[in-house]
């Protein structure tokens, strides 16, 4: 449901870790923590939609002094409740705007968080934010997938991505706007119940002039966080754009 926390309700927020589990697989979030600390060196790390704290921890593990924003209070709940938690600071509110103290050598935004925000306006106002917070020669971190309109053929604007005996789920596009909206619906005890996610679809290029809107350069995209070439078949990439040092 979308109240204060917005799509990351109590609800959501507790089963987060399990509906995700595939995305805390150490071959997933190793690589991440891994390119998030080298770009951190010595310096602190920021996280735009912190969650309940996926690549926050381990980065902190990792000795990374890390920060968080996020909207929703039920998510910063789970991960203040882990073990290491504690030890994270989160500030409540709008990644889009919301500034905290101090400058950072990293700021990032994983797992599609981009698309959250579901005006172009909101997406410029991220990058802007997120280097406000750089120290000179720090870098702005984005994975996200590349909008997948190959999959929307002409004339049709849903694509199904699971049907099955207990739901099917899908998405609806808006190619004037770039609005997406992943559509889920579930039966439960014979009846349907229903619940939809909006987004806003960008594309890479789009993000480099986001990132230069905010006086920031493409430094690397690489397909995956293990460095892997972006190519024109690259379903998603993660994209490093960084703030002159001069
Ligand atoms: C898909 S989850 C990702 C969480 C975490 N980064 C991870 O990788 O597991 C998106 C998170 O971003 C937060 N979020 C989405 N839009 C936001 C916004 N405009 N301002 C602050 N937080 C936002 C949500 O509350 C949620 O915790």
């Amino acid at each position: 449901m979308h109240d204060e926390d917005g799509f990351f309700g109590a609800d959501v927020a507790s089963s987060y870790d399990e509906s995700a589990a595939e995305m805390f697989r150490p071959d997933v979030v190793d690589p991440a923590v891994e390119v998030l600390a080298q770009l951190a060196g010595d310096g602190g790390a920021l996280e735009l939609g912190i969650g309940t704290g996926r690549i926050a921890l381990p980065l902190a593990d990792r000795g990374v002094p890390v920060h968080g924003i996020d909207m929703s209070r039920a998510m910063v709940a789970r991960l203040r409740a882990k073990p290491g938690g504690e030890a994270i600071g989160a500030t409540i509110g709008d990644f889009a705007t919301t500034r905290v103290a101090g400058t950072f050598a990293v700021a990032y935004l994983v797992f599609n968080t981009i698309n959250n925000p579901t005006s172009q306006d909101a997406q410029v106002d991220c990058f802007r934010n997120a280097a406000a917070h750089l120290a000179p020669g720090g870098c702005f971190v984005v994975e996200v997938g590349v909008p997948d309109l190959r999959r929307l053929p002409p004339g049709q604007s849903a694509v199904p991505f699971h049907i099955g005996p207990t739901g099917c789920a899908f998405d609806t596009y808006d190619t004037v706007s770039q609005a997406m909206s992943s559509h889920y619906v579930t039966i439960v005890d014979g009846c349907a119940e229903y619940r939809a996610v909006p987004f806003r679809y960008v594309w890479p290029s789009e993000l480099d002039l986001m990132a230069r809107l905010a006086g920031l350069r493409l430094r690397h995209r690489w397909e995956d966080w293990n460095r892997a070439p972006f190519t024109h078949e690259s379903t998603r990439h993660v994209s490093v754009w960084e703030k002159p040092a001069d």
